[in-house]
């Protein structure tokens, strides 16, 4: 690879031991795909931040980089282990607590925005078209590429870390506009009408693209919140971290000859819609995977306008998106019903299969995806049977 003076520099040691350490990280992966050079970034946000998935090793790690390590670039975090602020409320366990302050006090040292949320491009951290950027959370990575038109590749934890650190990335993969080329043509003819059915689809065509780039055609418009979930379900079911929409995304424009075609038809919404729930009473309901939009928040607060929940029941989003439900009064509505917001965390990173619960409602099919992993059964529904299955009498 070649280097700028600056970062031959950083790489001597120069700017001390955690940009040299960054700058291995990166030269390391950069030789392993092929990059020829490494480009400056404007934007990062990292993954790996909850202590259930860190564990101690993680935490030693940064607090090694803490140690000189400073952010070059504007760096945000996704989602923590808990809402940081009311972590007793939740039922969150002091131990746990106690390390995972001490993963988030390790990032403000290295001097990273204490965001939280997996959603940064509804909190103050949205790229534009073109811009070069190094993200770790995979739906967020998938927004950010096809609905921003920014780029990047899907960062893990020390990568994207080392970015922020250096402010820089190797070139390969999505920064690449021959990469960013359709690989499958999805024709869509099923109708696809809410947030949870673009969710569905998504998880359908991830496992069939894989690591590939689909192009869905057929779509007339999508909202947000719509793109949000499809983003999501893409990269769990499959390594998506791009697709284009006719007519919706900014760089759907020709799809090169002899692209594979598939279709995706009512028959195949309705089957993997079936196949993202699993049978028993929810005793946990939770939405906002990835987290909840104000619109989204507004939403939940008209269906529980009036209402008391009777499960527990969880409204994951970030604090940006909390604070501005607090001025439109969405907040007041939704607490004076009983149910919770979780900001900086998420019913997945959340250690709640150790809290009682075994059947989790939701309205994502990532959540869906990952809470089985985690042990736990589920059921997909719509936002509105979300609240419903809440506010069930007992
Ligand atoms: Fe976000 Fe947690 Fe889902 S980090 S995308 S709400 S799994």
């Amino acid at each position: 690879m070649q280097f700028t003076t600056e970062e031959k520099g950083m790489l001597s040691g120069r700017d001390g031991h955690a940009t040299k350490k960054s700058m291995e990280i990166l030269v390391a992966l950069g030789e392993i795909y092929g990059a020829k050079r490494l480009i400056p970034v404007s934007s990062v946000q990292v993954s790996g931040v909850s202590y259930k998935n860190l564990g101690d090793a993680g935490i030693e790690f940064l607090m090694e980089l803490a140690e000189d390590g400073k952010a070059r670039v504007k760096t945000t975090l996704n989602p923590a282990g808990m809402d940081l602020t009311n972590w007793k409320q939740q039922g969150i366990d002091a131990n746990f607590a106690s390390k995972q302050l001490e993963v988030i006090d390790a990032y403000r040292r290295l001097g990273l925005e204490i965001s939280c949320t997996c959603t940064p491009y509804l909190a103050g951290n949205e790229p534009h078209l073109g811009e070069h950027i190094a993200w770790g959370e995979s739906s967020a990575v998938v927004y950010a590429n096809s609905v921003l038109g920014a780029r990047t590749n899907r960062e893990g934890g020390p990568s994207a870390l080392a970015a922020s650190l250096t402010g820089r990335t190797p070139l390969y993969g999505y920064h690449l506009d021959e990469n960013r080329a359709a690989t499958v043509v999805v024709d869509v003819t099923a109708a696809v009408r809410s947030a949870e059915g673009f969710a569905a689809m998504g998880y359908a065509i991830g496992k069939v693209v894989k690591n590939g780039v689909p192009y869905f055609r057929g779509i007339k418009a999508a909202a947000l919140e719509e793109l949000k979930e499809l983003s999501a379900a893409l990269a769990s079911s499959g390594g998506v971290a791009m697709f284009h929409m006719a007519g919706v995304t900014p760089e759907a424009g020709k799809v090169p000859k002899g692209t594979e075609r598939v279709s995706f038809g009512q028959r195949d919404l309705a089957e993997v819609t079936a196949g993202l729930s699993d049978e028993g009473e929810p005793d946990f309901i939770s939405v906002g995977c990835p987290h909840c939009s104000l619109k989204e928040v507004g939403t939940i607060a008209g269906l529980l306008r009036g209402r008391k929940v009777t499960r527990e029941f969880w409204i994951c989003t970030s604090r940006e998106v909390k604070r501005q439900s607090d001025e439109k009064g969405y907040s007041k509505t939704i607490e004076r019903s009983g149910a919770k917001f979780a900001c900086d965390t998420c019913m997945v990173v959340a250690p709640v299969e150790t809290m009682g619960f075994s059947v989790v409602a939701t309205n994502s099919a990532k959540a869906c995806h990952y809470l089985r992993n985690n042990g736990l059964r589920v059921r997909f529904l719509t936002l509105d049977r979300c609240v419903a299955e809440a506010t069930k009498p007992n």
